[in-house]
């Protein structure tokens, strides 16, 4: 099976290559530029018969789109038969629904055109992991609970994992579980875009240490608010857990100031994505 890296895997292509022959993958070289007037061309440089195409479509969403269809274009024409899209984040996933009339269900534009080359779909943590019934094939939606476990095993000892709300609880619970450690979860109320109102959880976190896993990490307003309440309740050390960082403006300093550590996946490349999945993805 051959790994072919788009741009927005490019912050990953160095760990990708030292352990690819450990999966038995062998990684294919592209060629990826930009033409004057802005537009993308790929070229493929190799061939086979099924391939990994592993691009993530943080900022600019649409440019590392448009590529990864290219891709899988390219590949089709150069005789691959079979391809699997690996997303790690999936861009428009939270457009997903329709709030005002005139609207599109984005994600369900993305999933379709994907569906054009793609056989098989793979991201991680989906917003909704519903929606991956748009896509015509094969389509998974992957748990980071064990890269995010084993990162903080050592350094959160016999603590406790908690989710920021009732809705992430599954996630809060699936690390735990790999760490045999207790689960909660706080009672949150968002009363603005970025305004969180959270009720302290109903365990004792007296002197425990505490990871807090969530889904994605914007302005850090969740986040800041439950690491202030856990010190209120006297929690000992604060560890706040993300799959996706979209970080914005100024998150990364307001969220590392209130907690002992801040670590997200690498779906997203930040100072911060200290938390690799490329293991995972190259298991696929
Ligand atoms: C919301 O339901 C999500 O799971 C996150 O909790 C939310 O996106 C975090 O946003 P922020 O960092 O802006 O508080």
């Amino acid at each position: 099976m051959k790994v072919v890296l788009g741009s927005g895997a490019y912050h990953m292509a160095e760990e990708v290559k030292m352990k690819a022959s450990k999966y038995g993958r062998e990684v294919l070289e592209v060629e990826i530029k930009k033409f004057p007037d802005g537009e993308k061309y790929v070229r493929i440089l190799g061939e086979g018969k099924e391939a990994v195409v592993v691009q993530s479509t943080f900022n600019p969403q649409d440019e590392h789109l448009i590529e990864l269809l290219l891709l899988g274009d390219a590949l089709k024409e150069r005789g691959f038969e079979h391809l699997k899209a690996v997303v790690p984040y999936l861009a428009y996933s939270r457009q997903d629904r329709v709030t005002k009339e005139g609207e599109p269900i984005s994600v369900r534009a993305v999933m379709k055109a994907l569906g054009i080359y793609y056989d098989e779909l793979y991201v991680f943590d989906l917003h909704n992991p519903k929606t991956l019934e748009y896509f015509p094939g094969k389509a998974v939606n992957l748990s980071p609970a064990r890269a995010i476990a084993e990162y903080f095993r050592e350094k959160l000892g016999e603590g406790l994992v908690l989710a920021p709300d009732k809705g992430a609880l599954e996630r809060a619970k699936a690390v735990a579980e790999l760490l045999g450690l207790e689960f909660s979860y706080f009672e949150k109320k968002r009363v603005s875009p970025t305004e969180v109102r959270m009720s302290p959880v109903e365990v004792d976190v007296k002197g425990k240490n505490v990871l807090i896993v969530d889904d994605i990490i914007s302005t850090g307003g969740t986040m800041v608010k439950a690491a202030d309440i856990l010190r209120e309740m006297g929690a000992g050390k604060i560890f706040v857990a993300a799959t996706h960082g979209v970080f914005a403006e100024g998150a990364i300093e307001r969220v590392s100031k209130a907690v002992d550590e801040l670590a997200v996946t690498n779906t997203i490349p930040t100072p911060v994505s200290k938390i690799s999945l490329v293991e995972d993805i190259l298991r696929l």
